[in-house]
């Protein structure tokens, strides 16, 4: 029997109210602060995400599907894409900050766990070509305003500045300065030390998560323009009325953040449980060709959405169904049926029809289990005179129509 692949998951019809609910809310959110969607190809020159997302990142080296003799990568993350395509389109000339928001499935081999898969979907937006703290602001109230809407509630908003190109070398050299020293690390720590010193202070090994505590802060040693866009930030925060938390190991698991970057957290749930996340990557557009410009954006993963939905009891509205259900009797009914469904459904009415010529009790047990209001039942009596049975599904009261007076009558009692 097939499957469908390890860490992935089938969006079955009683799990699409949920993903509606969100799809919803994140367009309107994206209206309200005039966020334009755009949706990019699935899959991407490899080198667009090696240099982009950085080398030496988890997901550059362990989790890219890359496939056509390596040249081509089912994109794991979405920014990269759309700032290949700022840069394409030469949106610099369009009037900045360009706002862009997409929903998307991404892909990354990792290993599966609850809210880990293989394939997920994110809703993100970026907002490029300014470098203003308040852009920033912005970008984390939207975020706060989208959970919002969606009825989450105690999610927690972790806050860094992670420094740019000016100050993060020194930062760097002082963290490999505190860290040479320390034995007992994890494997991946030690490599980490010589590849990637500060994705050090994220390592969700419990030893090592001590030895980080202890890490010099990047926010100490921040050059002055960055911190005073830190401390701008963290003032329209305070404007805006939104609680954070400065955390010293926020760090990201993308390299081509510079200044902020934050992370939404459920109140249970581990460090690798964030909901979202996000930051300023000001040097990005720049690696990847294009003129020196900055940006800002955000994303969060559909699927753990969906989770923490659930798990607080948040009711989602359910999705319509047709409203009416056409059961027939012989096969003159069934032909008529089939004009009348026809009918209904030009003048906006939906409509289910039976099939398989089953016994009129088995048609309304099934019209029934649909959550059909009406049902209309066509036998060969009804049809010698033109009509048609009306029944109301909930009251199971029923009255004969003539069959033209049907699709004004429906529409009048469906609407
Ligand atoms: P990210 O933190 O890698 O950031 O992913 C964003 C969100 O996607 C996570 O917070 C999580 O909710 C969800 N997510 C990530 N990986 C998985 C997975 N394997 N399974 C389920 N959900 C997952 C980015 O991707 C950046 N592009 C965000 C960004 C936009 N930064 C600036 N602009």
């Amino acid at each position: 029997m097939y499957r469908a692949p390890r860490g992935t998951a089938d969006i079955l019809p009683v799990e699409q109210p949920y993903w509606r609910f969100v799809e919803q809310k994140a367009a309107a959110i994206c209206q309200l602060y005039g966020y334009e969607r755009i949706d990019t190809p699935t899959f991407e020159d490899t080198q667009l995400f090696a240099r982009g997302i950085g080398d030496a990142t988890d997901i550059v080296r362990k989790e890219m599907y890359s496939f056509s003799g390596g040249e081509l990568t089912l994109r794991p993350e979405g920014t990269a894409p759309v700032c290949r395509a700022y840069i394409q389109h030469g949106m610099h000339s369009w009037p900045q900050p360009v706002k862009l928001y997409y929903i998307a499935s991404l892909f990354r081999h990792e290993r599966p766990q609850a809210g880990r898969y293989r394939q997920h979907h994110q809703f993100g937006y970026e907002a490029i070509g300014s470098a203003d703290a308040a852009l920033d602001g912005e970008v984390i109230d939207v975020a706060w305003q989208f959970y919002q809407s969606l009825g989450l509630r105690d999610l927690s908003l972790q806050l860094n500045s992670i420094g740019c190109r000016k100050c993060r070398p020194e930062y760097l050299a002082a963290l490999r300065a505190y860290y040479e020293p320390v034995t007992g690390l994890c494997r991946d720590c030690v490599t980490r030390r010589t590849t990637n010193p500060l994705r050090l202070l994220d390592c969700k090994n419990e030893s090592c998560q001590q030895v980080a505590d202890a890490a010099p802060k990047s926010t100490d040693q921040l050059c002055p323009e960055c911190a005073t866009h830190f401390g701008k930030l963290k003032g329209h925060l305070a404007v805006l009325g939104i609680p954070f938390e400065v955390n010293h190991r926020l760090v990201r698991g993308l390299d081509y953040y510079t200044r902020t970057v934050f992370e939404f957290q459920p109140a249970e749930g581990g460090a690798q449980s964030a909901i979202g996340g996000g930051g300023r990557y000001d040097d990005l557009i720049e690696v990847l060709g294009g003129r020196p410009t900055p940006g800002i954006g955000f994303a969060t993963g559909i699927e753990r959405i969906v989770l923490n939905l659930k798990k607080q009891g948040i009711p989602v509205p359910a999705l319509s169904h047709p409203p009416v259900f056409i059961a027939g009797i012989g096969d003159a009914a069934r032909d008529e049926a089939v004009k009348l469904a026809a009918r209904l459904r030009r003048s906006g009415i939906g409509v289910i029809e039976a099939v398989g010529g089953r016994s009129l009790k088995a048609q309304l047990r099934q019209a029934n289990s649909l959550g059909a209001r009406y049902t209309v039942i066509i036998g060969e009596e009804e049809l010698a005179g033109d009509n048609a049975v009306l029944r109301d599904m909930s009251g199971a009261r029923q009255e004969t129509v003539p069959l033209g007076q049907l699709p004004q009558k429906l529409q009048k009692m469906v609407s």
